[in-house]
């Protein structure tokens, strides 16, 4: 996995899979029984437990600490709930609000993040299995921040942007400087690959894109200890900014099932490494179905300097287990 991320030689890509402790997983949901989500993060003990189950179960090769893109949030004074996805009390909406944000003093506000991840580091060393840790990016975060959900249209965030460029910037100025430190404090803690996840960056045309979305990364990109931990940039349903998404020179473009892995392996310029790409309702295929479609990904990303195989987005709660382990198994027998 390291190396592929790194783009040196390897006999197969790697796999794992976004999302891939879950709701799809019956041994999750036992764990998860009776204990809010929320609670389930600040849990070490059962974090570690959800965090394993897909390497123990399904013979993953990467383990992503169990946890959530908001979990750093209710440290800059914001509070939210899940339901199940992130619900914010009160949506940042005015200058106050955004000024009022603080910079988390993230050992103390999310102690449990970090003693996860040295558990998990601890367990997993000795299996030649790499740790990832992981945080949501500015624009992503600022989308639920501003809209208090999740949203089909984002109009309150995009009024933001047009009515109120200044507080909207200082959001995301303030937002890149807490993913900073926050994926800075996972590498020392253990993480050995982070990923940064704009699932919402795709919903901008191309100048958005380029004024709101792209500074972000390159400066989170240019402060993070990438000797220690390679980077791996995600950004969802945004086929249209390939050539901005690689210009971020990013260790590793995942890519969702919507780009061209062609394009993606001449954007790359033999720079950077692919993730990708399986659509994961995909995983609901028949097995044999499932090999075929690896064994295509696979041979289209053959020509990029390194390839893990994923998903193009995360695993669903429906998301039948037999599809994920017939998955792993095809690309283990590439
Ligand atoms: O990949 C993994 O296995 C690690 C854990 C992980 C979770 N969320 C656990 C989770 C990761 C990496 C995330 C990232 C995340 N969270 C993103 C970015 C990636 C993406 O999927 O686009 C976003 C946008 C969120 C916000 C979020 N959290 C939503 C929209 C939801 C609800 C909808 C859903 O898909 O479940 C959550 C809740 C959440 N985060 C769950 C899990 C396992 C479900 C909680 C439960 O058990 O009820």
């Amino acid at each position: 996995m390291l190396r592929s991320c790194r783009g040196e030689p390897v006999d197969r890509p790697p796999v794992w899979l976004m999302r891939q402790a879950g709701r799809y997983l019956p041994e999750y949901r036992k764990v998860r029984e009776g204990v809010s989500f929320m609670d389930m993060c600040k849990d070490v003990d059962r974090a570690v437990e959800v965090s394993l189950q897909p390497l123990d179960l399904l013979g993953t090769e990467a383990v992503i600490f169990f946890s959530d893109i908001f979990t750093p949030i209710p440290g800059m004074d914001v509070e939210i709930d899940f339901a199940p996805g992130p619900i914010v009390a009160d949506p940042i909406r005015t200058a106050a609000q955004v000024e009022a944000l603080r910079q988390p003093d993230l050992q103390s506000a999310v102690p449990f993040v970090f003693e996860i991840l040295k558990t998990l580091r601890s367990e997993i060393d000795s299996r030649s299995i790499p740790l990832l840790g992981f945080a949501g990016a500015p624009f992503t975060l600022a989308a639920y921040l501003v809209e208090g959900q999740g949203s089909k249209n984002f109009s309150f965030l995009k009024n933001m942007m047009i009515c109120e460029p200044e507080i909207m910037r200082l959001l995301l100025d303030k937002l890149t400087e807490m993913t900073v430190s926050y994926l800075n404090a996972q590498i020392d803690a253990g993480a050995q690959v982070v990923q940064l996840f704009d699932t919402w960056a795709g919903i901008l045309g191309r100048d958005d894109y380029r004024e709101w979305v792209l500074p972000y990364h390159k400066k989170i990109a240019s402060q993070l200890n990438r000797e220690q931990a390679p980077l791996i940039l995600y950004v969802n349903n945004a086929a249209h900014v390939m050539e901005e998404i690689f210009s971020v020179e990013s260790d590793v473009v995942s890519l969702d099932w919507r780009m061209n892995i062609d394009e993606a392996v001449r954007c790359a310029k033999g720079r950077v490494s692919l993730q990708g790409n399986l659509d994961p309702c995909s995983l609901a295929a028949t097995p044999e179905c499932i090999r075929e479609m690896v064994q295509s990904i696979a041979a289209e990303a053959e020509p990029a300097r390194g390839h893990v195989l994923n998903l193009g987005h995360g695993c669903l709660p429906e998301t039948p287990v037999e599809g994920v382990r017939a998955f792993i198994e095809a690309a283990k027998g590439l």
